[in-house]
């Protein structure tokens, strides 16, 4: 683990099971970037599997708002990581240049609060390139 690692930030849940709850993420409060996009993935197959793409650029904090989701990530140092999303109130902090496969159990949905808008050419779409990128910073 490296500051060029992914983690887990837990924010509160306000509220109680009657109520229900209410969780906020706030620059520069509790999370680490401005947010220039957000985006949300739904209604995907039970083990529908995602992602392989690394990004250049981006910082992203990632929820499963609803359901189960599971990263396998690997950072620029090579370190692989495994990491449940099923809490609402815990977001996974990805710094650039990390590898992730995401896989959807069933019903989930991924929320991406992301620090710049979307630029197809600011994505690594291919594991080799990924690696070799490594080799170089
Ligand atoms: P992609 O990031 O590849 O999703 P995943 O890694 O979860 O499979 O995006 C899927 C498609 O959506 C791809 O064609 C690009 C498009 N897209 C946008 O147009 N804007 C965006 O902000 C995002 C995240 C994706």
């Amino acid at each position: 683990m490296s500051e060029f690692s992914p983690y887990l930030i837990e924010f509160k849940s306000i509220g109680s099971s009657t109520l229900g709850f209410i969780t906020i993420a706030e620059y520069p409060m509790n999370i680490p970037f401005k947010i220039k996009r957000v985006y949300w993935i739904y209604d995907t197959p039970s083990n529908q599997e995602r992602g392989f793409h690394a990004h250049k650029e981006l910082n992203q904090l990632i929820f499963a708002v609803s359901g189960k989701i599971l990263f396998n990530t690997e950072d620029r140092n090579g370190v692989k990581q495994q990491y449940t999303l099923d809490k609402p109130n815990v977001g996974l902090f990805i710094p650039p240049l990390v590898w992730r496969q995401i896989v959807f159990e069933e019903n989930s949905v991924l929320l991406c609060l992301a620090s710049e808008i979307y630029i197809e050419e600011e994505y690594i779409r291919d594991y080799n390139e990924f690696k070799k990128i490594n080799q170089i910073i």
